[in-house]
């Protein structure tokens, strides 16, 4: 049920097509280089582009803006107790200033860090620490048809395998993301989480969970996982996070703001390190990066999260959004995320091989059909691997509503209905940072 009524207003446009049509080559075909003032249904991104509540701009108002010992921060912490269960917090100016922050005490070179599967900012943190990042994602993972409720777990399997390669002593680090936002966003579940616990005390390693949308977890497990079916969220939350020796955590997604992150921790040592590392990188440990009044909104923010009427109204409307375009027949990764919907380019465009970029040529399409823009994350953006050609269509939270799903279902039943005419690309410009081209790579139509 609909949880929300407007009471401010953003005016958006759609650009004439052939407008689109120039905008897209402009960009060279690469959607990052849009101006969002051409951008009609925006879905790059799930993260800081949400709306804030009465509450949070309220908040922000009162926020307090004191180098030092910021009353806003004592909020940030109430917060963080009440509903993540951790006394510790340094706050940081986004999810990844957290991962600096914390992967930075704990990692050094020659390392392993497991994790089900890295997000592109935690794999570039691990390394940038020398250390190697090592996905462990169950195998169903890959198979975007599966109905399995928790394709998001962590392989025990697969980490156990990695120990017997490298040894137990190299592995100081386990990380558990949830949802897995690499692996198509999918749920994790508790069970899976205690094993994790489990494996990180045998090996010695300290468990940290990426808690970036704790809470659209939490809402699966109770839907999902019998122990949970009549629990609250709140509860779930608090259990599941509970489990972990420490959390990163990006406040642009379940802390539901525009801006700030933070790490937290109830082991005293580790928090310590933390907050020097966090004054090198990030600023004085009671703002960390952020403006008062950003920590204030995302203290109220925290709490608006785990609200059970708000979570059914996130999670109901993107299942809807993904139900509407299984319907209208386009390959939809199952089951549908809490924070995006994936589509897999590589069943929508048989005739297209990997090296053409089946993924990015839907999301241009999408763009030249409809305005609409998703990202792509198959062999544009993660080149030599063998993910699914898939392109995630996120959805910011409390910001669009049941018009705006059906112009981008009506937009992709379009390009359905072209899609035997749809041509590949290829790159028109060598990046200097190959493993992050997606975001400034140009492409061109390819001639052949
Ligand atoms: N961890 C996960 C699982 C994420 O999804 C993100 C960001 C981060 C860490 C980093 O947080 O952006 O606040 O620095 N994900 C965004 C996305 C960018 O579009 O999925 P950040």
């Amino acid at each position: 049920m609909v949880a929300y009524k407007s009471k401010m207003v953003e005016r958006i446009r759609l650009p004439a097509r052939n407008q689109r049509e120039r905008n897209l080559e402009a960009a060279g075909y690469n959607l990052f280089n849009l101006s969002s003032d051409d951008v009609f249904v925006d879905l790059l991104t799930d993260s800081g582009t949400g709306a804030m509540s009465d509450a949070q701009w309220a908040a922000l108002i009162r926020g307090d803006e004191s180098y030092a010992g910021s009353r806003s921060f004592a909020e940030l912490e109430d917060a963080v107790m009440d509903v993540m269960g951790f006394s510790n917090v340094v706050p940081t100016h986004q999810g990844r200033g957290a991962e600096n922050v914390l992967y930075g005490t704990l990692l050094s070179a020659d390392d392993v860090a497991l994790n089900n599967t890295h997000f592109d900012t935690t794999r570039a943190h691990v390394s940038n620490q020398g250390a190697d990042p090592v996905d462990c994602p169950v195998a169903v993972a890959h198979d975007p048809d599966s109905e399995e409720p928790f394709k998001g777990n962590f392989s025990l399997e697969r980490a156990r395998a990695v120990v017997d390669e490298v040894g137990a002593n190299q592995i100081p680090l386990v990380i558990q993301t949830i949802t897995n936002n690499s692996a198509a966003g999918q749920a994790v579940s508790v069970e899976n989480t205690r094993r994790v616990r489990e494996f990180a005390n045998e090996i010695d390693a300290t468990f940290v969970i990426d808690a970036c949308r704790f809470a659209e977890n939490a809402y699966f497990v109770r839907q999902r996982e019998d122990e949970f079916s009549e629990a609250t969220i709140a509860d779930i939350a608090r259990e599941q996070l509970g489990y972990a020796d420490a959390l990163v955590m990006s406040g642009k997604k379940d802390g539901l703001v525009n801006a700030g992150g933070f790490v937290a921790t109830d082991d005293d040592a580790l928090f310590d390190r933390c907050k020097q590392r966090a004054i090198l990188y990030e600023g004085f440990p009671t703002y960390g990066g952020m403006a008062g009044r950003d920590v204030a909104a995302m203290a109220v923010g925290l709490r608006e999260a785990v609200d059970e009427a708000y979570l059914e109204d996130r999670i109901e409307q993107v299942r809807e959004f993904g139900a509407r375009l299984a319907a209208a027949g386009l390959p939809v990764y199952t089951p549908t995320s809490g924070h995006a919907v994936y589509l897999d380019a590589g069943a929508l465009f048989p005739h297209l091989d990997p090296e053409e970029f089946p993924g990015q040529a839907l999301v241009c399409e999408l763009y030249r059909e409809g305005g609409v823009r998703g990202v792509e994350l198959g062999s544009f953006a993660f080149p030599d691997t063998d993910r699914p050609e898939l392109v995630r269509l996120a959805v910011p939270r409390r910001t669009y509503h049941r018009e705006h799903f059906e112009h981008v279902v009506e937009t992709a039943e379009t390009v359905l209905e072209k899609r035997e005419t749809v041509t590949g690309l290829e790159l028109a410009s060598d990046p200097a940072m190959p493993e992050i081209r997606h975001f400034t790579a140009e492409l061109e139509p390819r001639s052949s």
